[in-house]
């Protein structure tokens, strides 16, 4: 089955010769075709070029994109949609003066989540996250990595993995798993640590690993969580069952943290609101790339992760929306992006690059996702009539998504 689409206004991050990331001053540059047409076959691009050279094909459905931009599907590489219940009185909390900070140290925060997620059916944990995924993709996410952390009890674990494990089964978005069970330590390890790494490490990870349901590994490496050598033992843990480390590292201070991920072969750091120069200097020359995540920022008012200092200084950088229930509740990456370019100052290309093609690395899925290339798969976004992609950040509070396709499907 094939499909035409025609008369496309732009057509964005068209690349003839894939890549796997940008970097630095190529993030700059969103290559694209005016007036242009795209074949997708089955769940394929096939074809694609400007209208002066489009095919006919009287088999193909043919649509017509006047004004309309197509760009590929958003990739949300950093997410944490299946958990349980809200944390909305935290959220008031905040308003009335707590921060984060002293909300968690109160026992609420992760820890509030953990109690609700292990009080729920893994059934009814399935139904509340199947929402969440179920909006992202109309909000036009194409590809999601989503992390446990949430049950930091070998049974709470493993439910949330599975629950993962039967959301890729049951839609056809792309889903990796990552293993986050060192999030926080539960209170009854709080003086215990080793205890619970232990626990993680000789109970957890086999079983994750037994049942196949994780692709990455993750820490929270900060103050008052995870230190640099506890991250250290977590990531060398799981590299010994294939599990590769993204790591949440420098979301409110800056330790060192960065050095020993990228020291230890992780494809992401994320979050990065404070960083150093030291932290700047050991990603360069690396194949890690920095994730930033404004809406998280944005939602628990901390600073912006400095993308101009990254991208300035010739590194890659990524965008995620971090959707989770308590420094997140909204997975919505027209919102990233446009607060990119609002408060983090990148340019609607470097934003938009961001959100694709080096979303896409930091899934580890840039050979199939992340640009419209041939062969890649047919994950697209289709906009309302607009003027130009600009239009996307500018109307920050407008849906300006007409339609998604999701593998050649429309959702
Ligand atoms: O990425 N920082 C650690 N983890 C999550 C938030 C966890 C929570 O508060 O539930 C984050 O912001
Ligand atoms: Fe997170």
């Amino acid at each position: 089955m094939k499909t035409l689409f025609i008369n496309i206004k732009e057509l964005l991050q068209v690349r003839e010769i894939p890549v796997e990331k940008v970097s630095g001053n190529e993030m700059k540059l969103l290559p694209k075709i005016d007036h242009a047409y795209l074949l997708i076959e089955n769940n394929l691009i096939i074809d694609f070029g400007p209208m002066v050279n489009c095919p006919s094909l009287p088999n193909a459905k043919v649509i017509d994109a006047t004004d309309r931009v197509i760009l590929p599907t958003w990739v949300d590489s950093h997410t944490h949609i299946v958990y349980a219940g809200n944390r909305i009185q935290e959220f008031v909390d905040r308003i009335n003066g707590l921060s984060y900070e002293e909300i968690a140290s109160r026992g609420g925060g992760i820890l509030n989540s953990a109690k609700k997620l292990n009080e729920t059916s893994e059934e009814e944990l399935y139904e509340q996250s199947e929402v969440r995924l179920q909006e992202i993709m109309q909000q036009g996410t194409g590809a999601v990595e989503i992390k446990s952390g949430y049950g930091l009890t070998v049974e709470g674990e493993l439910k949330m993995l599975r629950v993962i494990k039967q959301l890729k089964a049951n839609y056809p978005i792309a889903i990796k798993a990552t293993f986050l069970g060192a999030h926080a330590f539960p209170i009854e390890f709080k003086e215990n640590h080793s205890g619970y790494l232990k626990l993680l490490i000789d109970e957890m990870l086999p079983k994750i690993a037994a049942e196949n349901l994780a692709d990455y590994i993750d820490a929270f490496l900060e103050t008052g969580y995870f230190s640099i050598e506890e991250t250290e033992m977590i990531m060398e843990a799981g590299k010994k069952y294939g599990l590769i480390p993204k790591i949440h590292v420098n979301q409110f201070t800056a330790i060192g943290g960065i050095k020993t991920c990228v020291e230890n072969g992780a494809l992401t750091v994320d979050h990065l609101e404070i960083i150093t120069d030291e932290d700047i200097l050991a990603l360069q020359n690396s194949q890690t790339m920095p994730v930033a995540l404004p809406s998280c920022s944005y939602f628990i008012s901390i600073p912006y992760t400095p993308a101009r200092k990254i991208i300035d200084a010739g590194l890659p950088l990524a965008l995620a929306t971090d959707y989770n229930p308590g420094t997140t509740p909204s997975g919505n990456m027209n919102f990233v992006v446009a607060t990119a370019c609002i408060k983090m100052k990148m340019t609607p290309e470097e934003a938009i690059n961001a959100a694709t093609i080096n979303g896409a690395y930091a899934m580890g899925i840039s050979a199939t996702h992340g640009s419209i290339s041939k062969g890649k798969r047919a994950n697209l976004i289709i906009t309302q009539p607009i003027n130009n992609y600009y239009e996307l950040p500018y109307s920050f509070g407008t849906n300006l998504i007409e339609k998604v396709m999701i593998e050649g499907q429309f959702i």
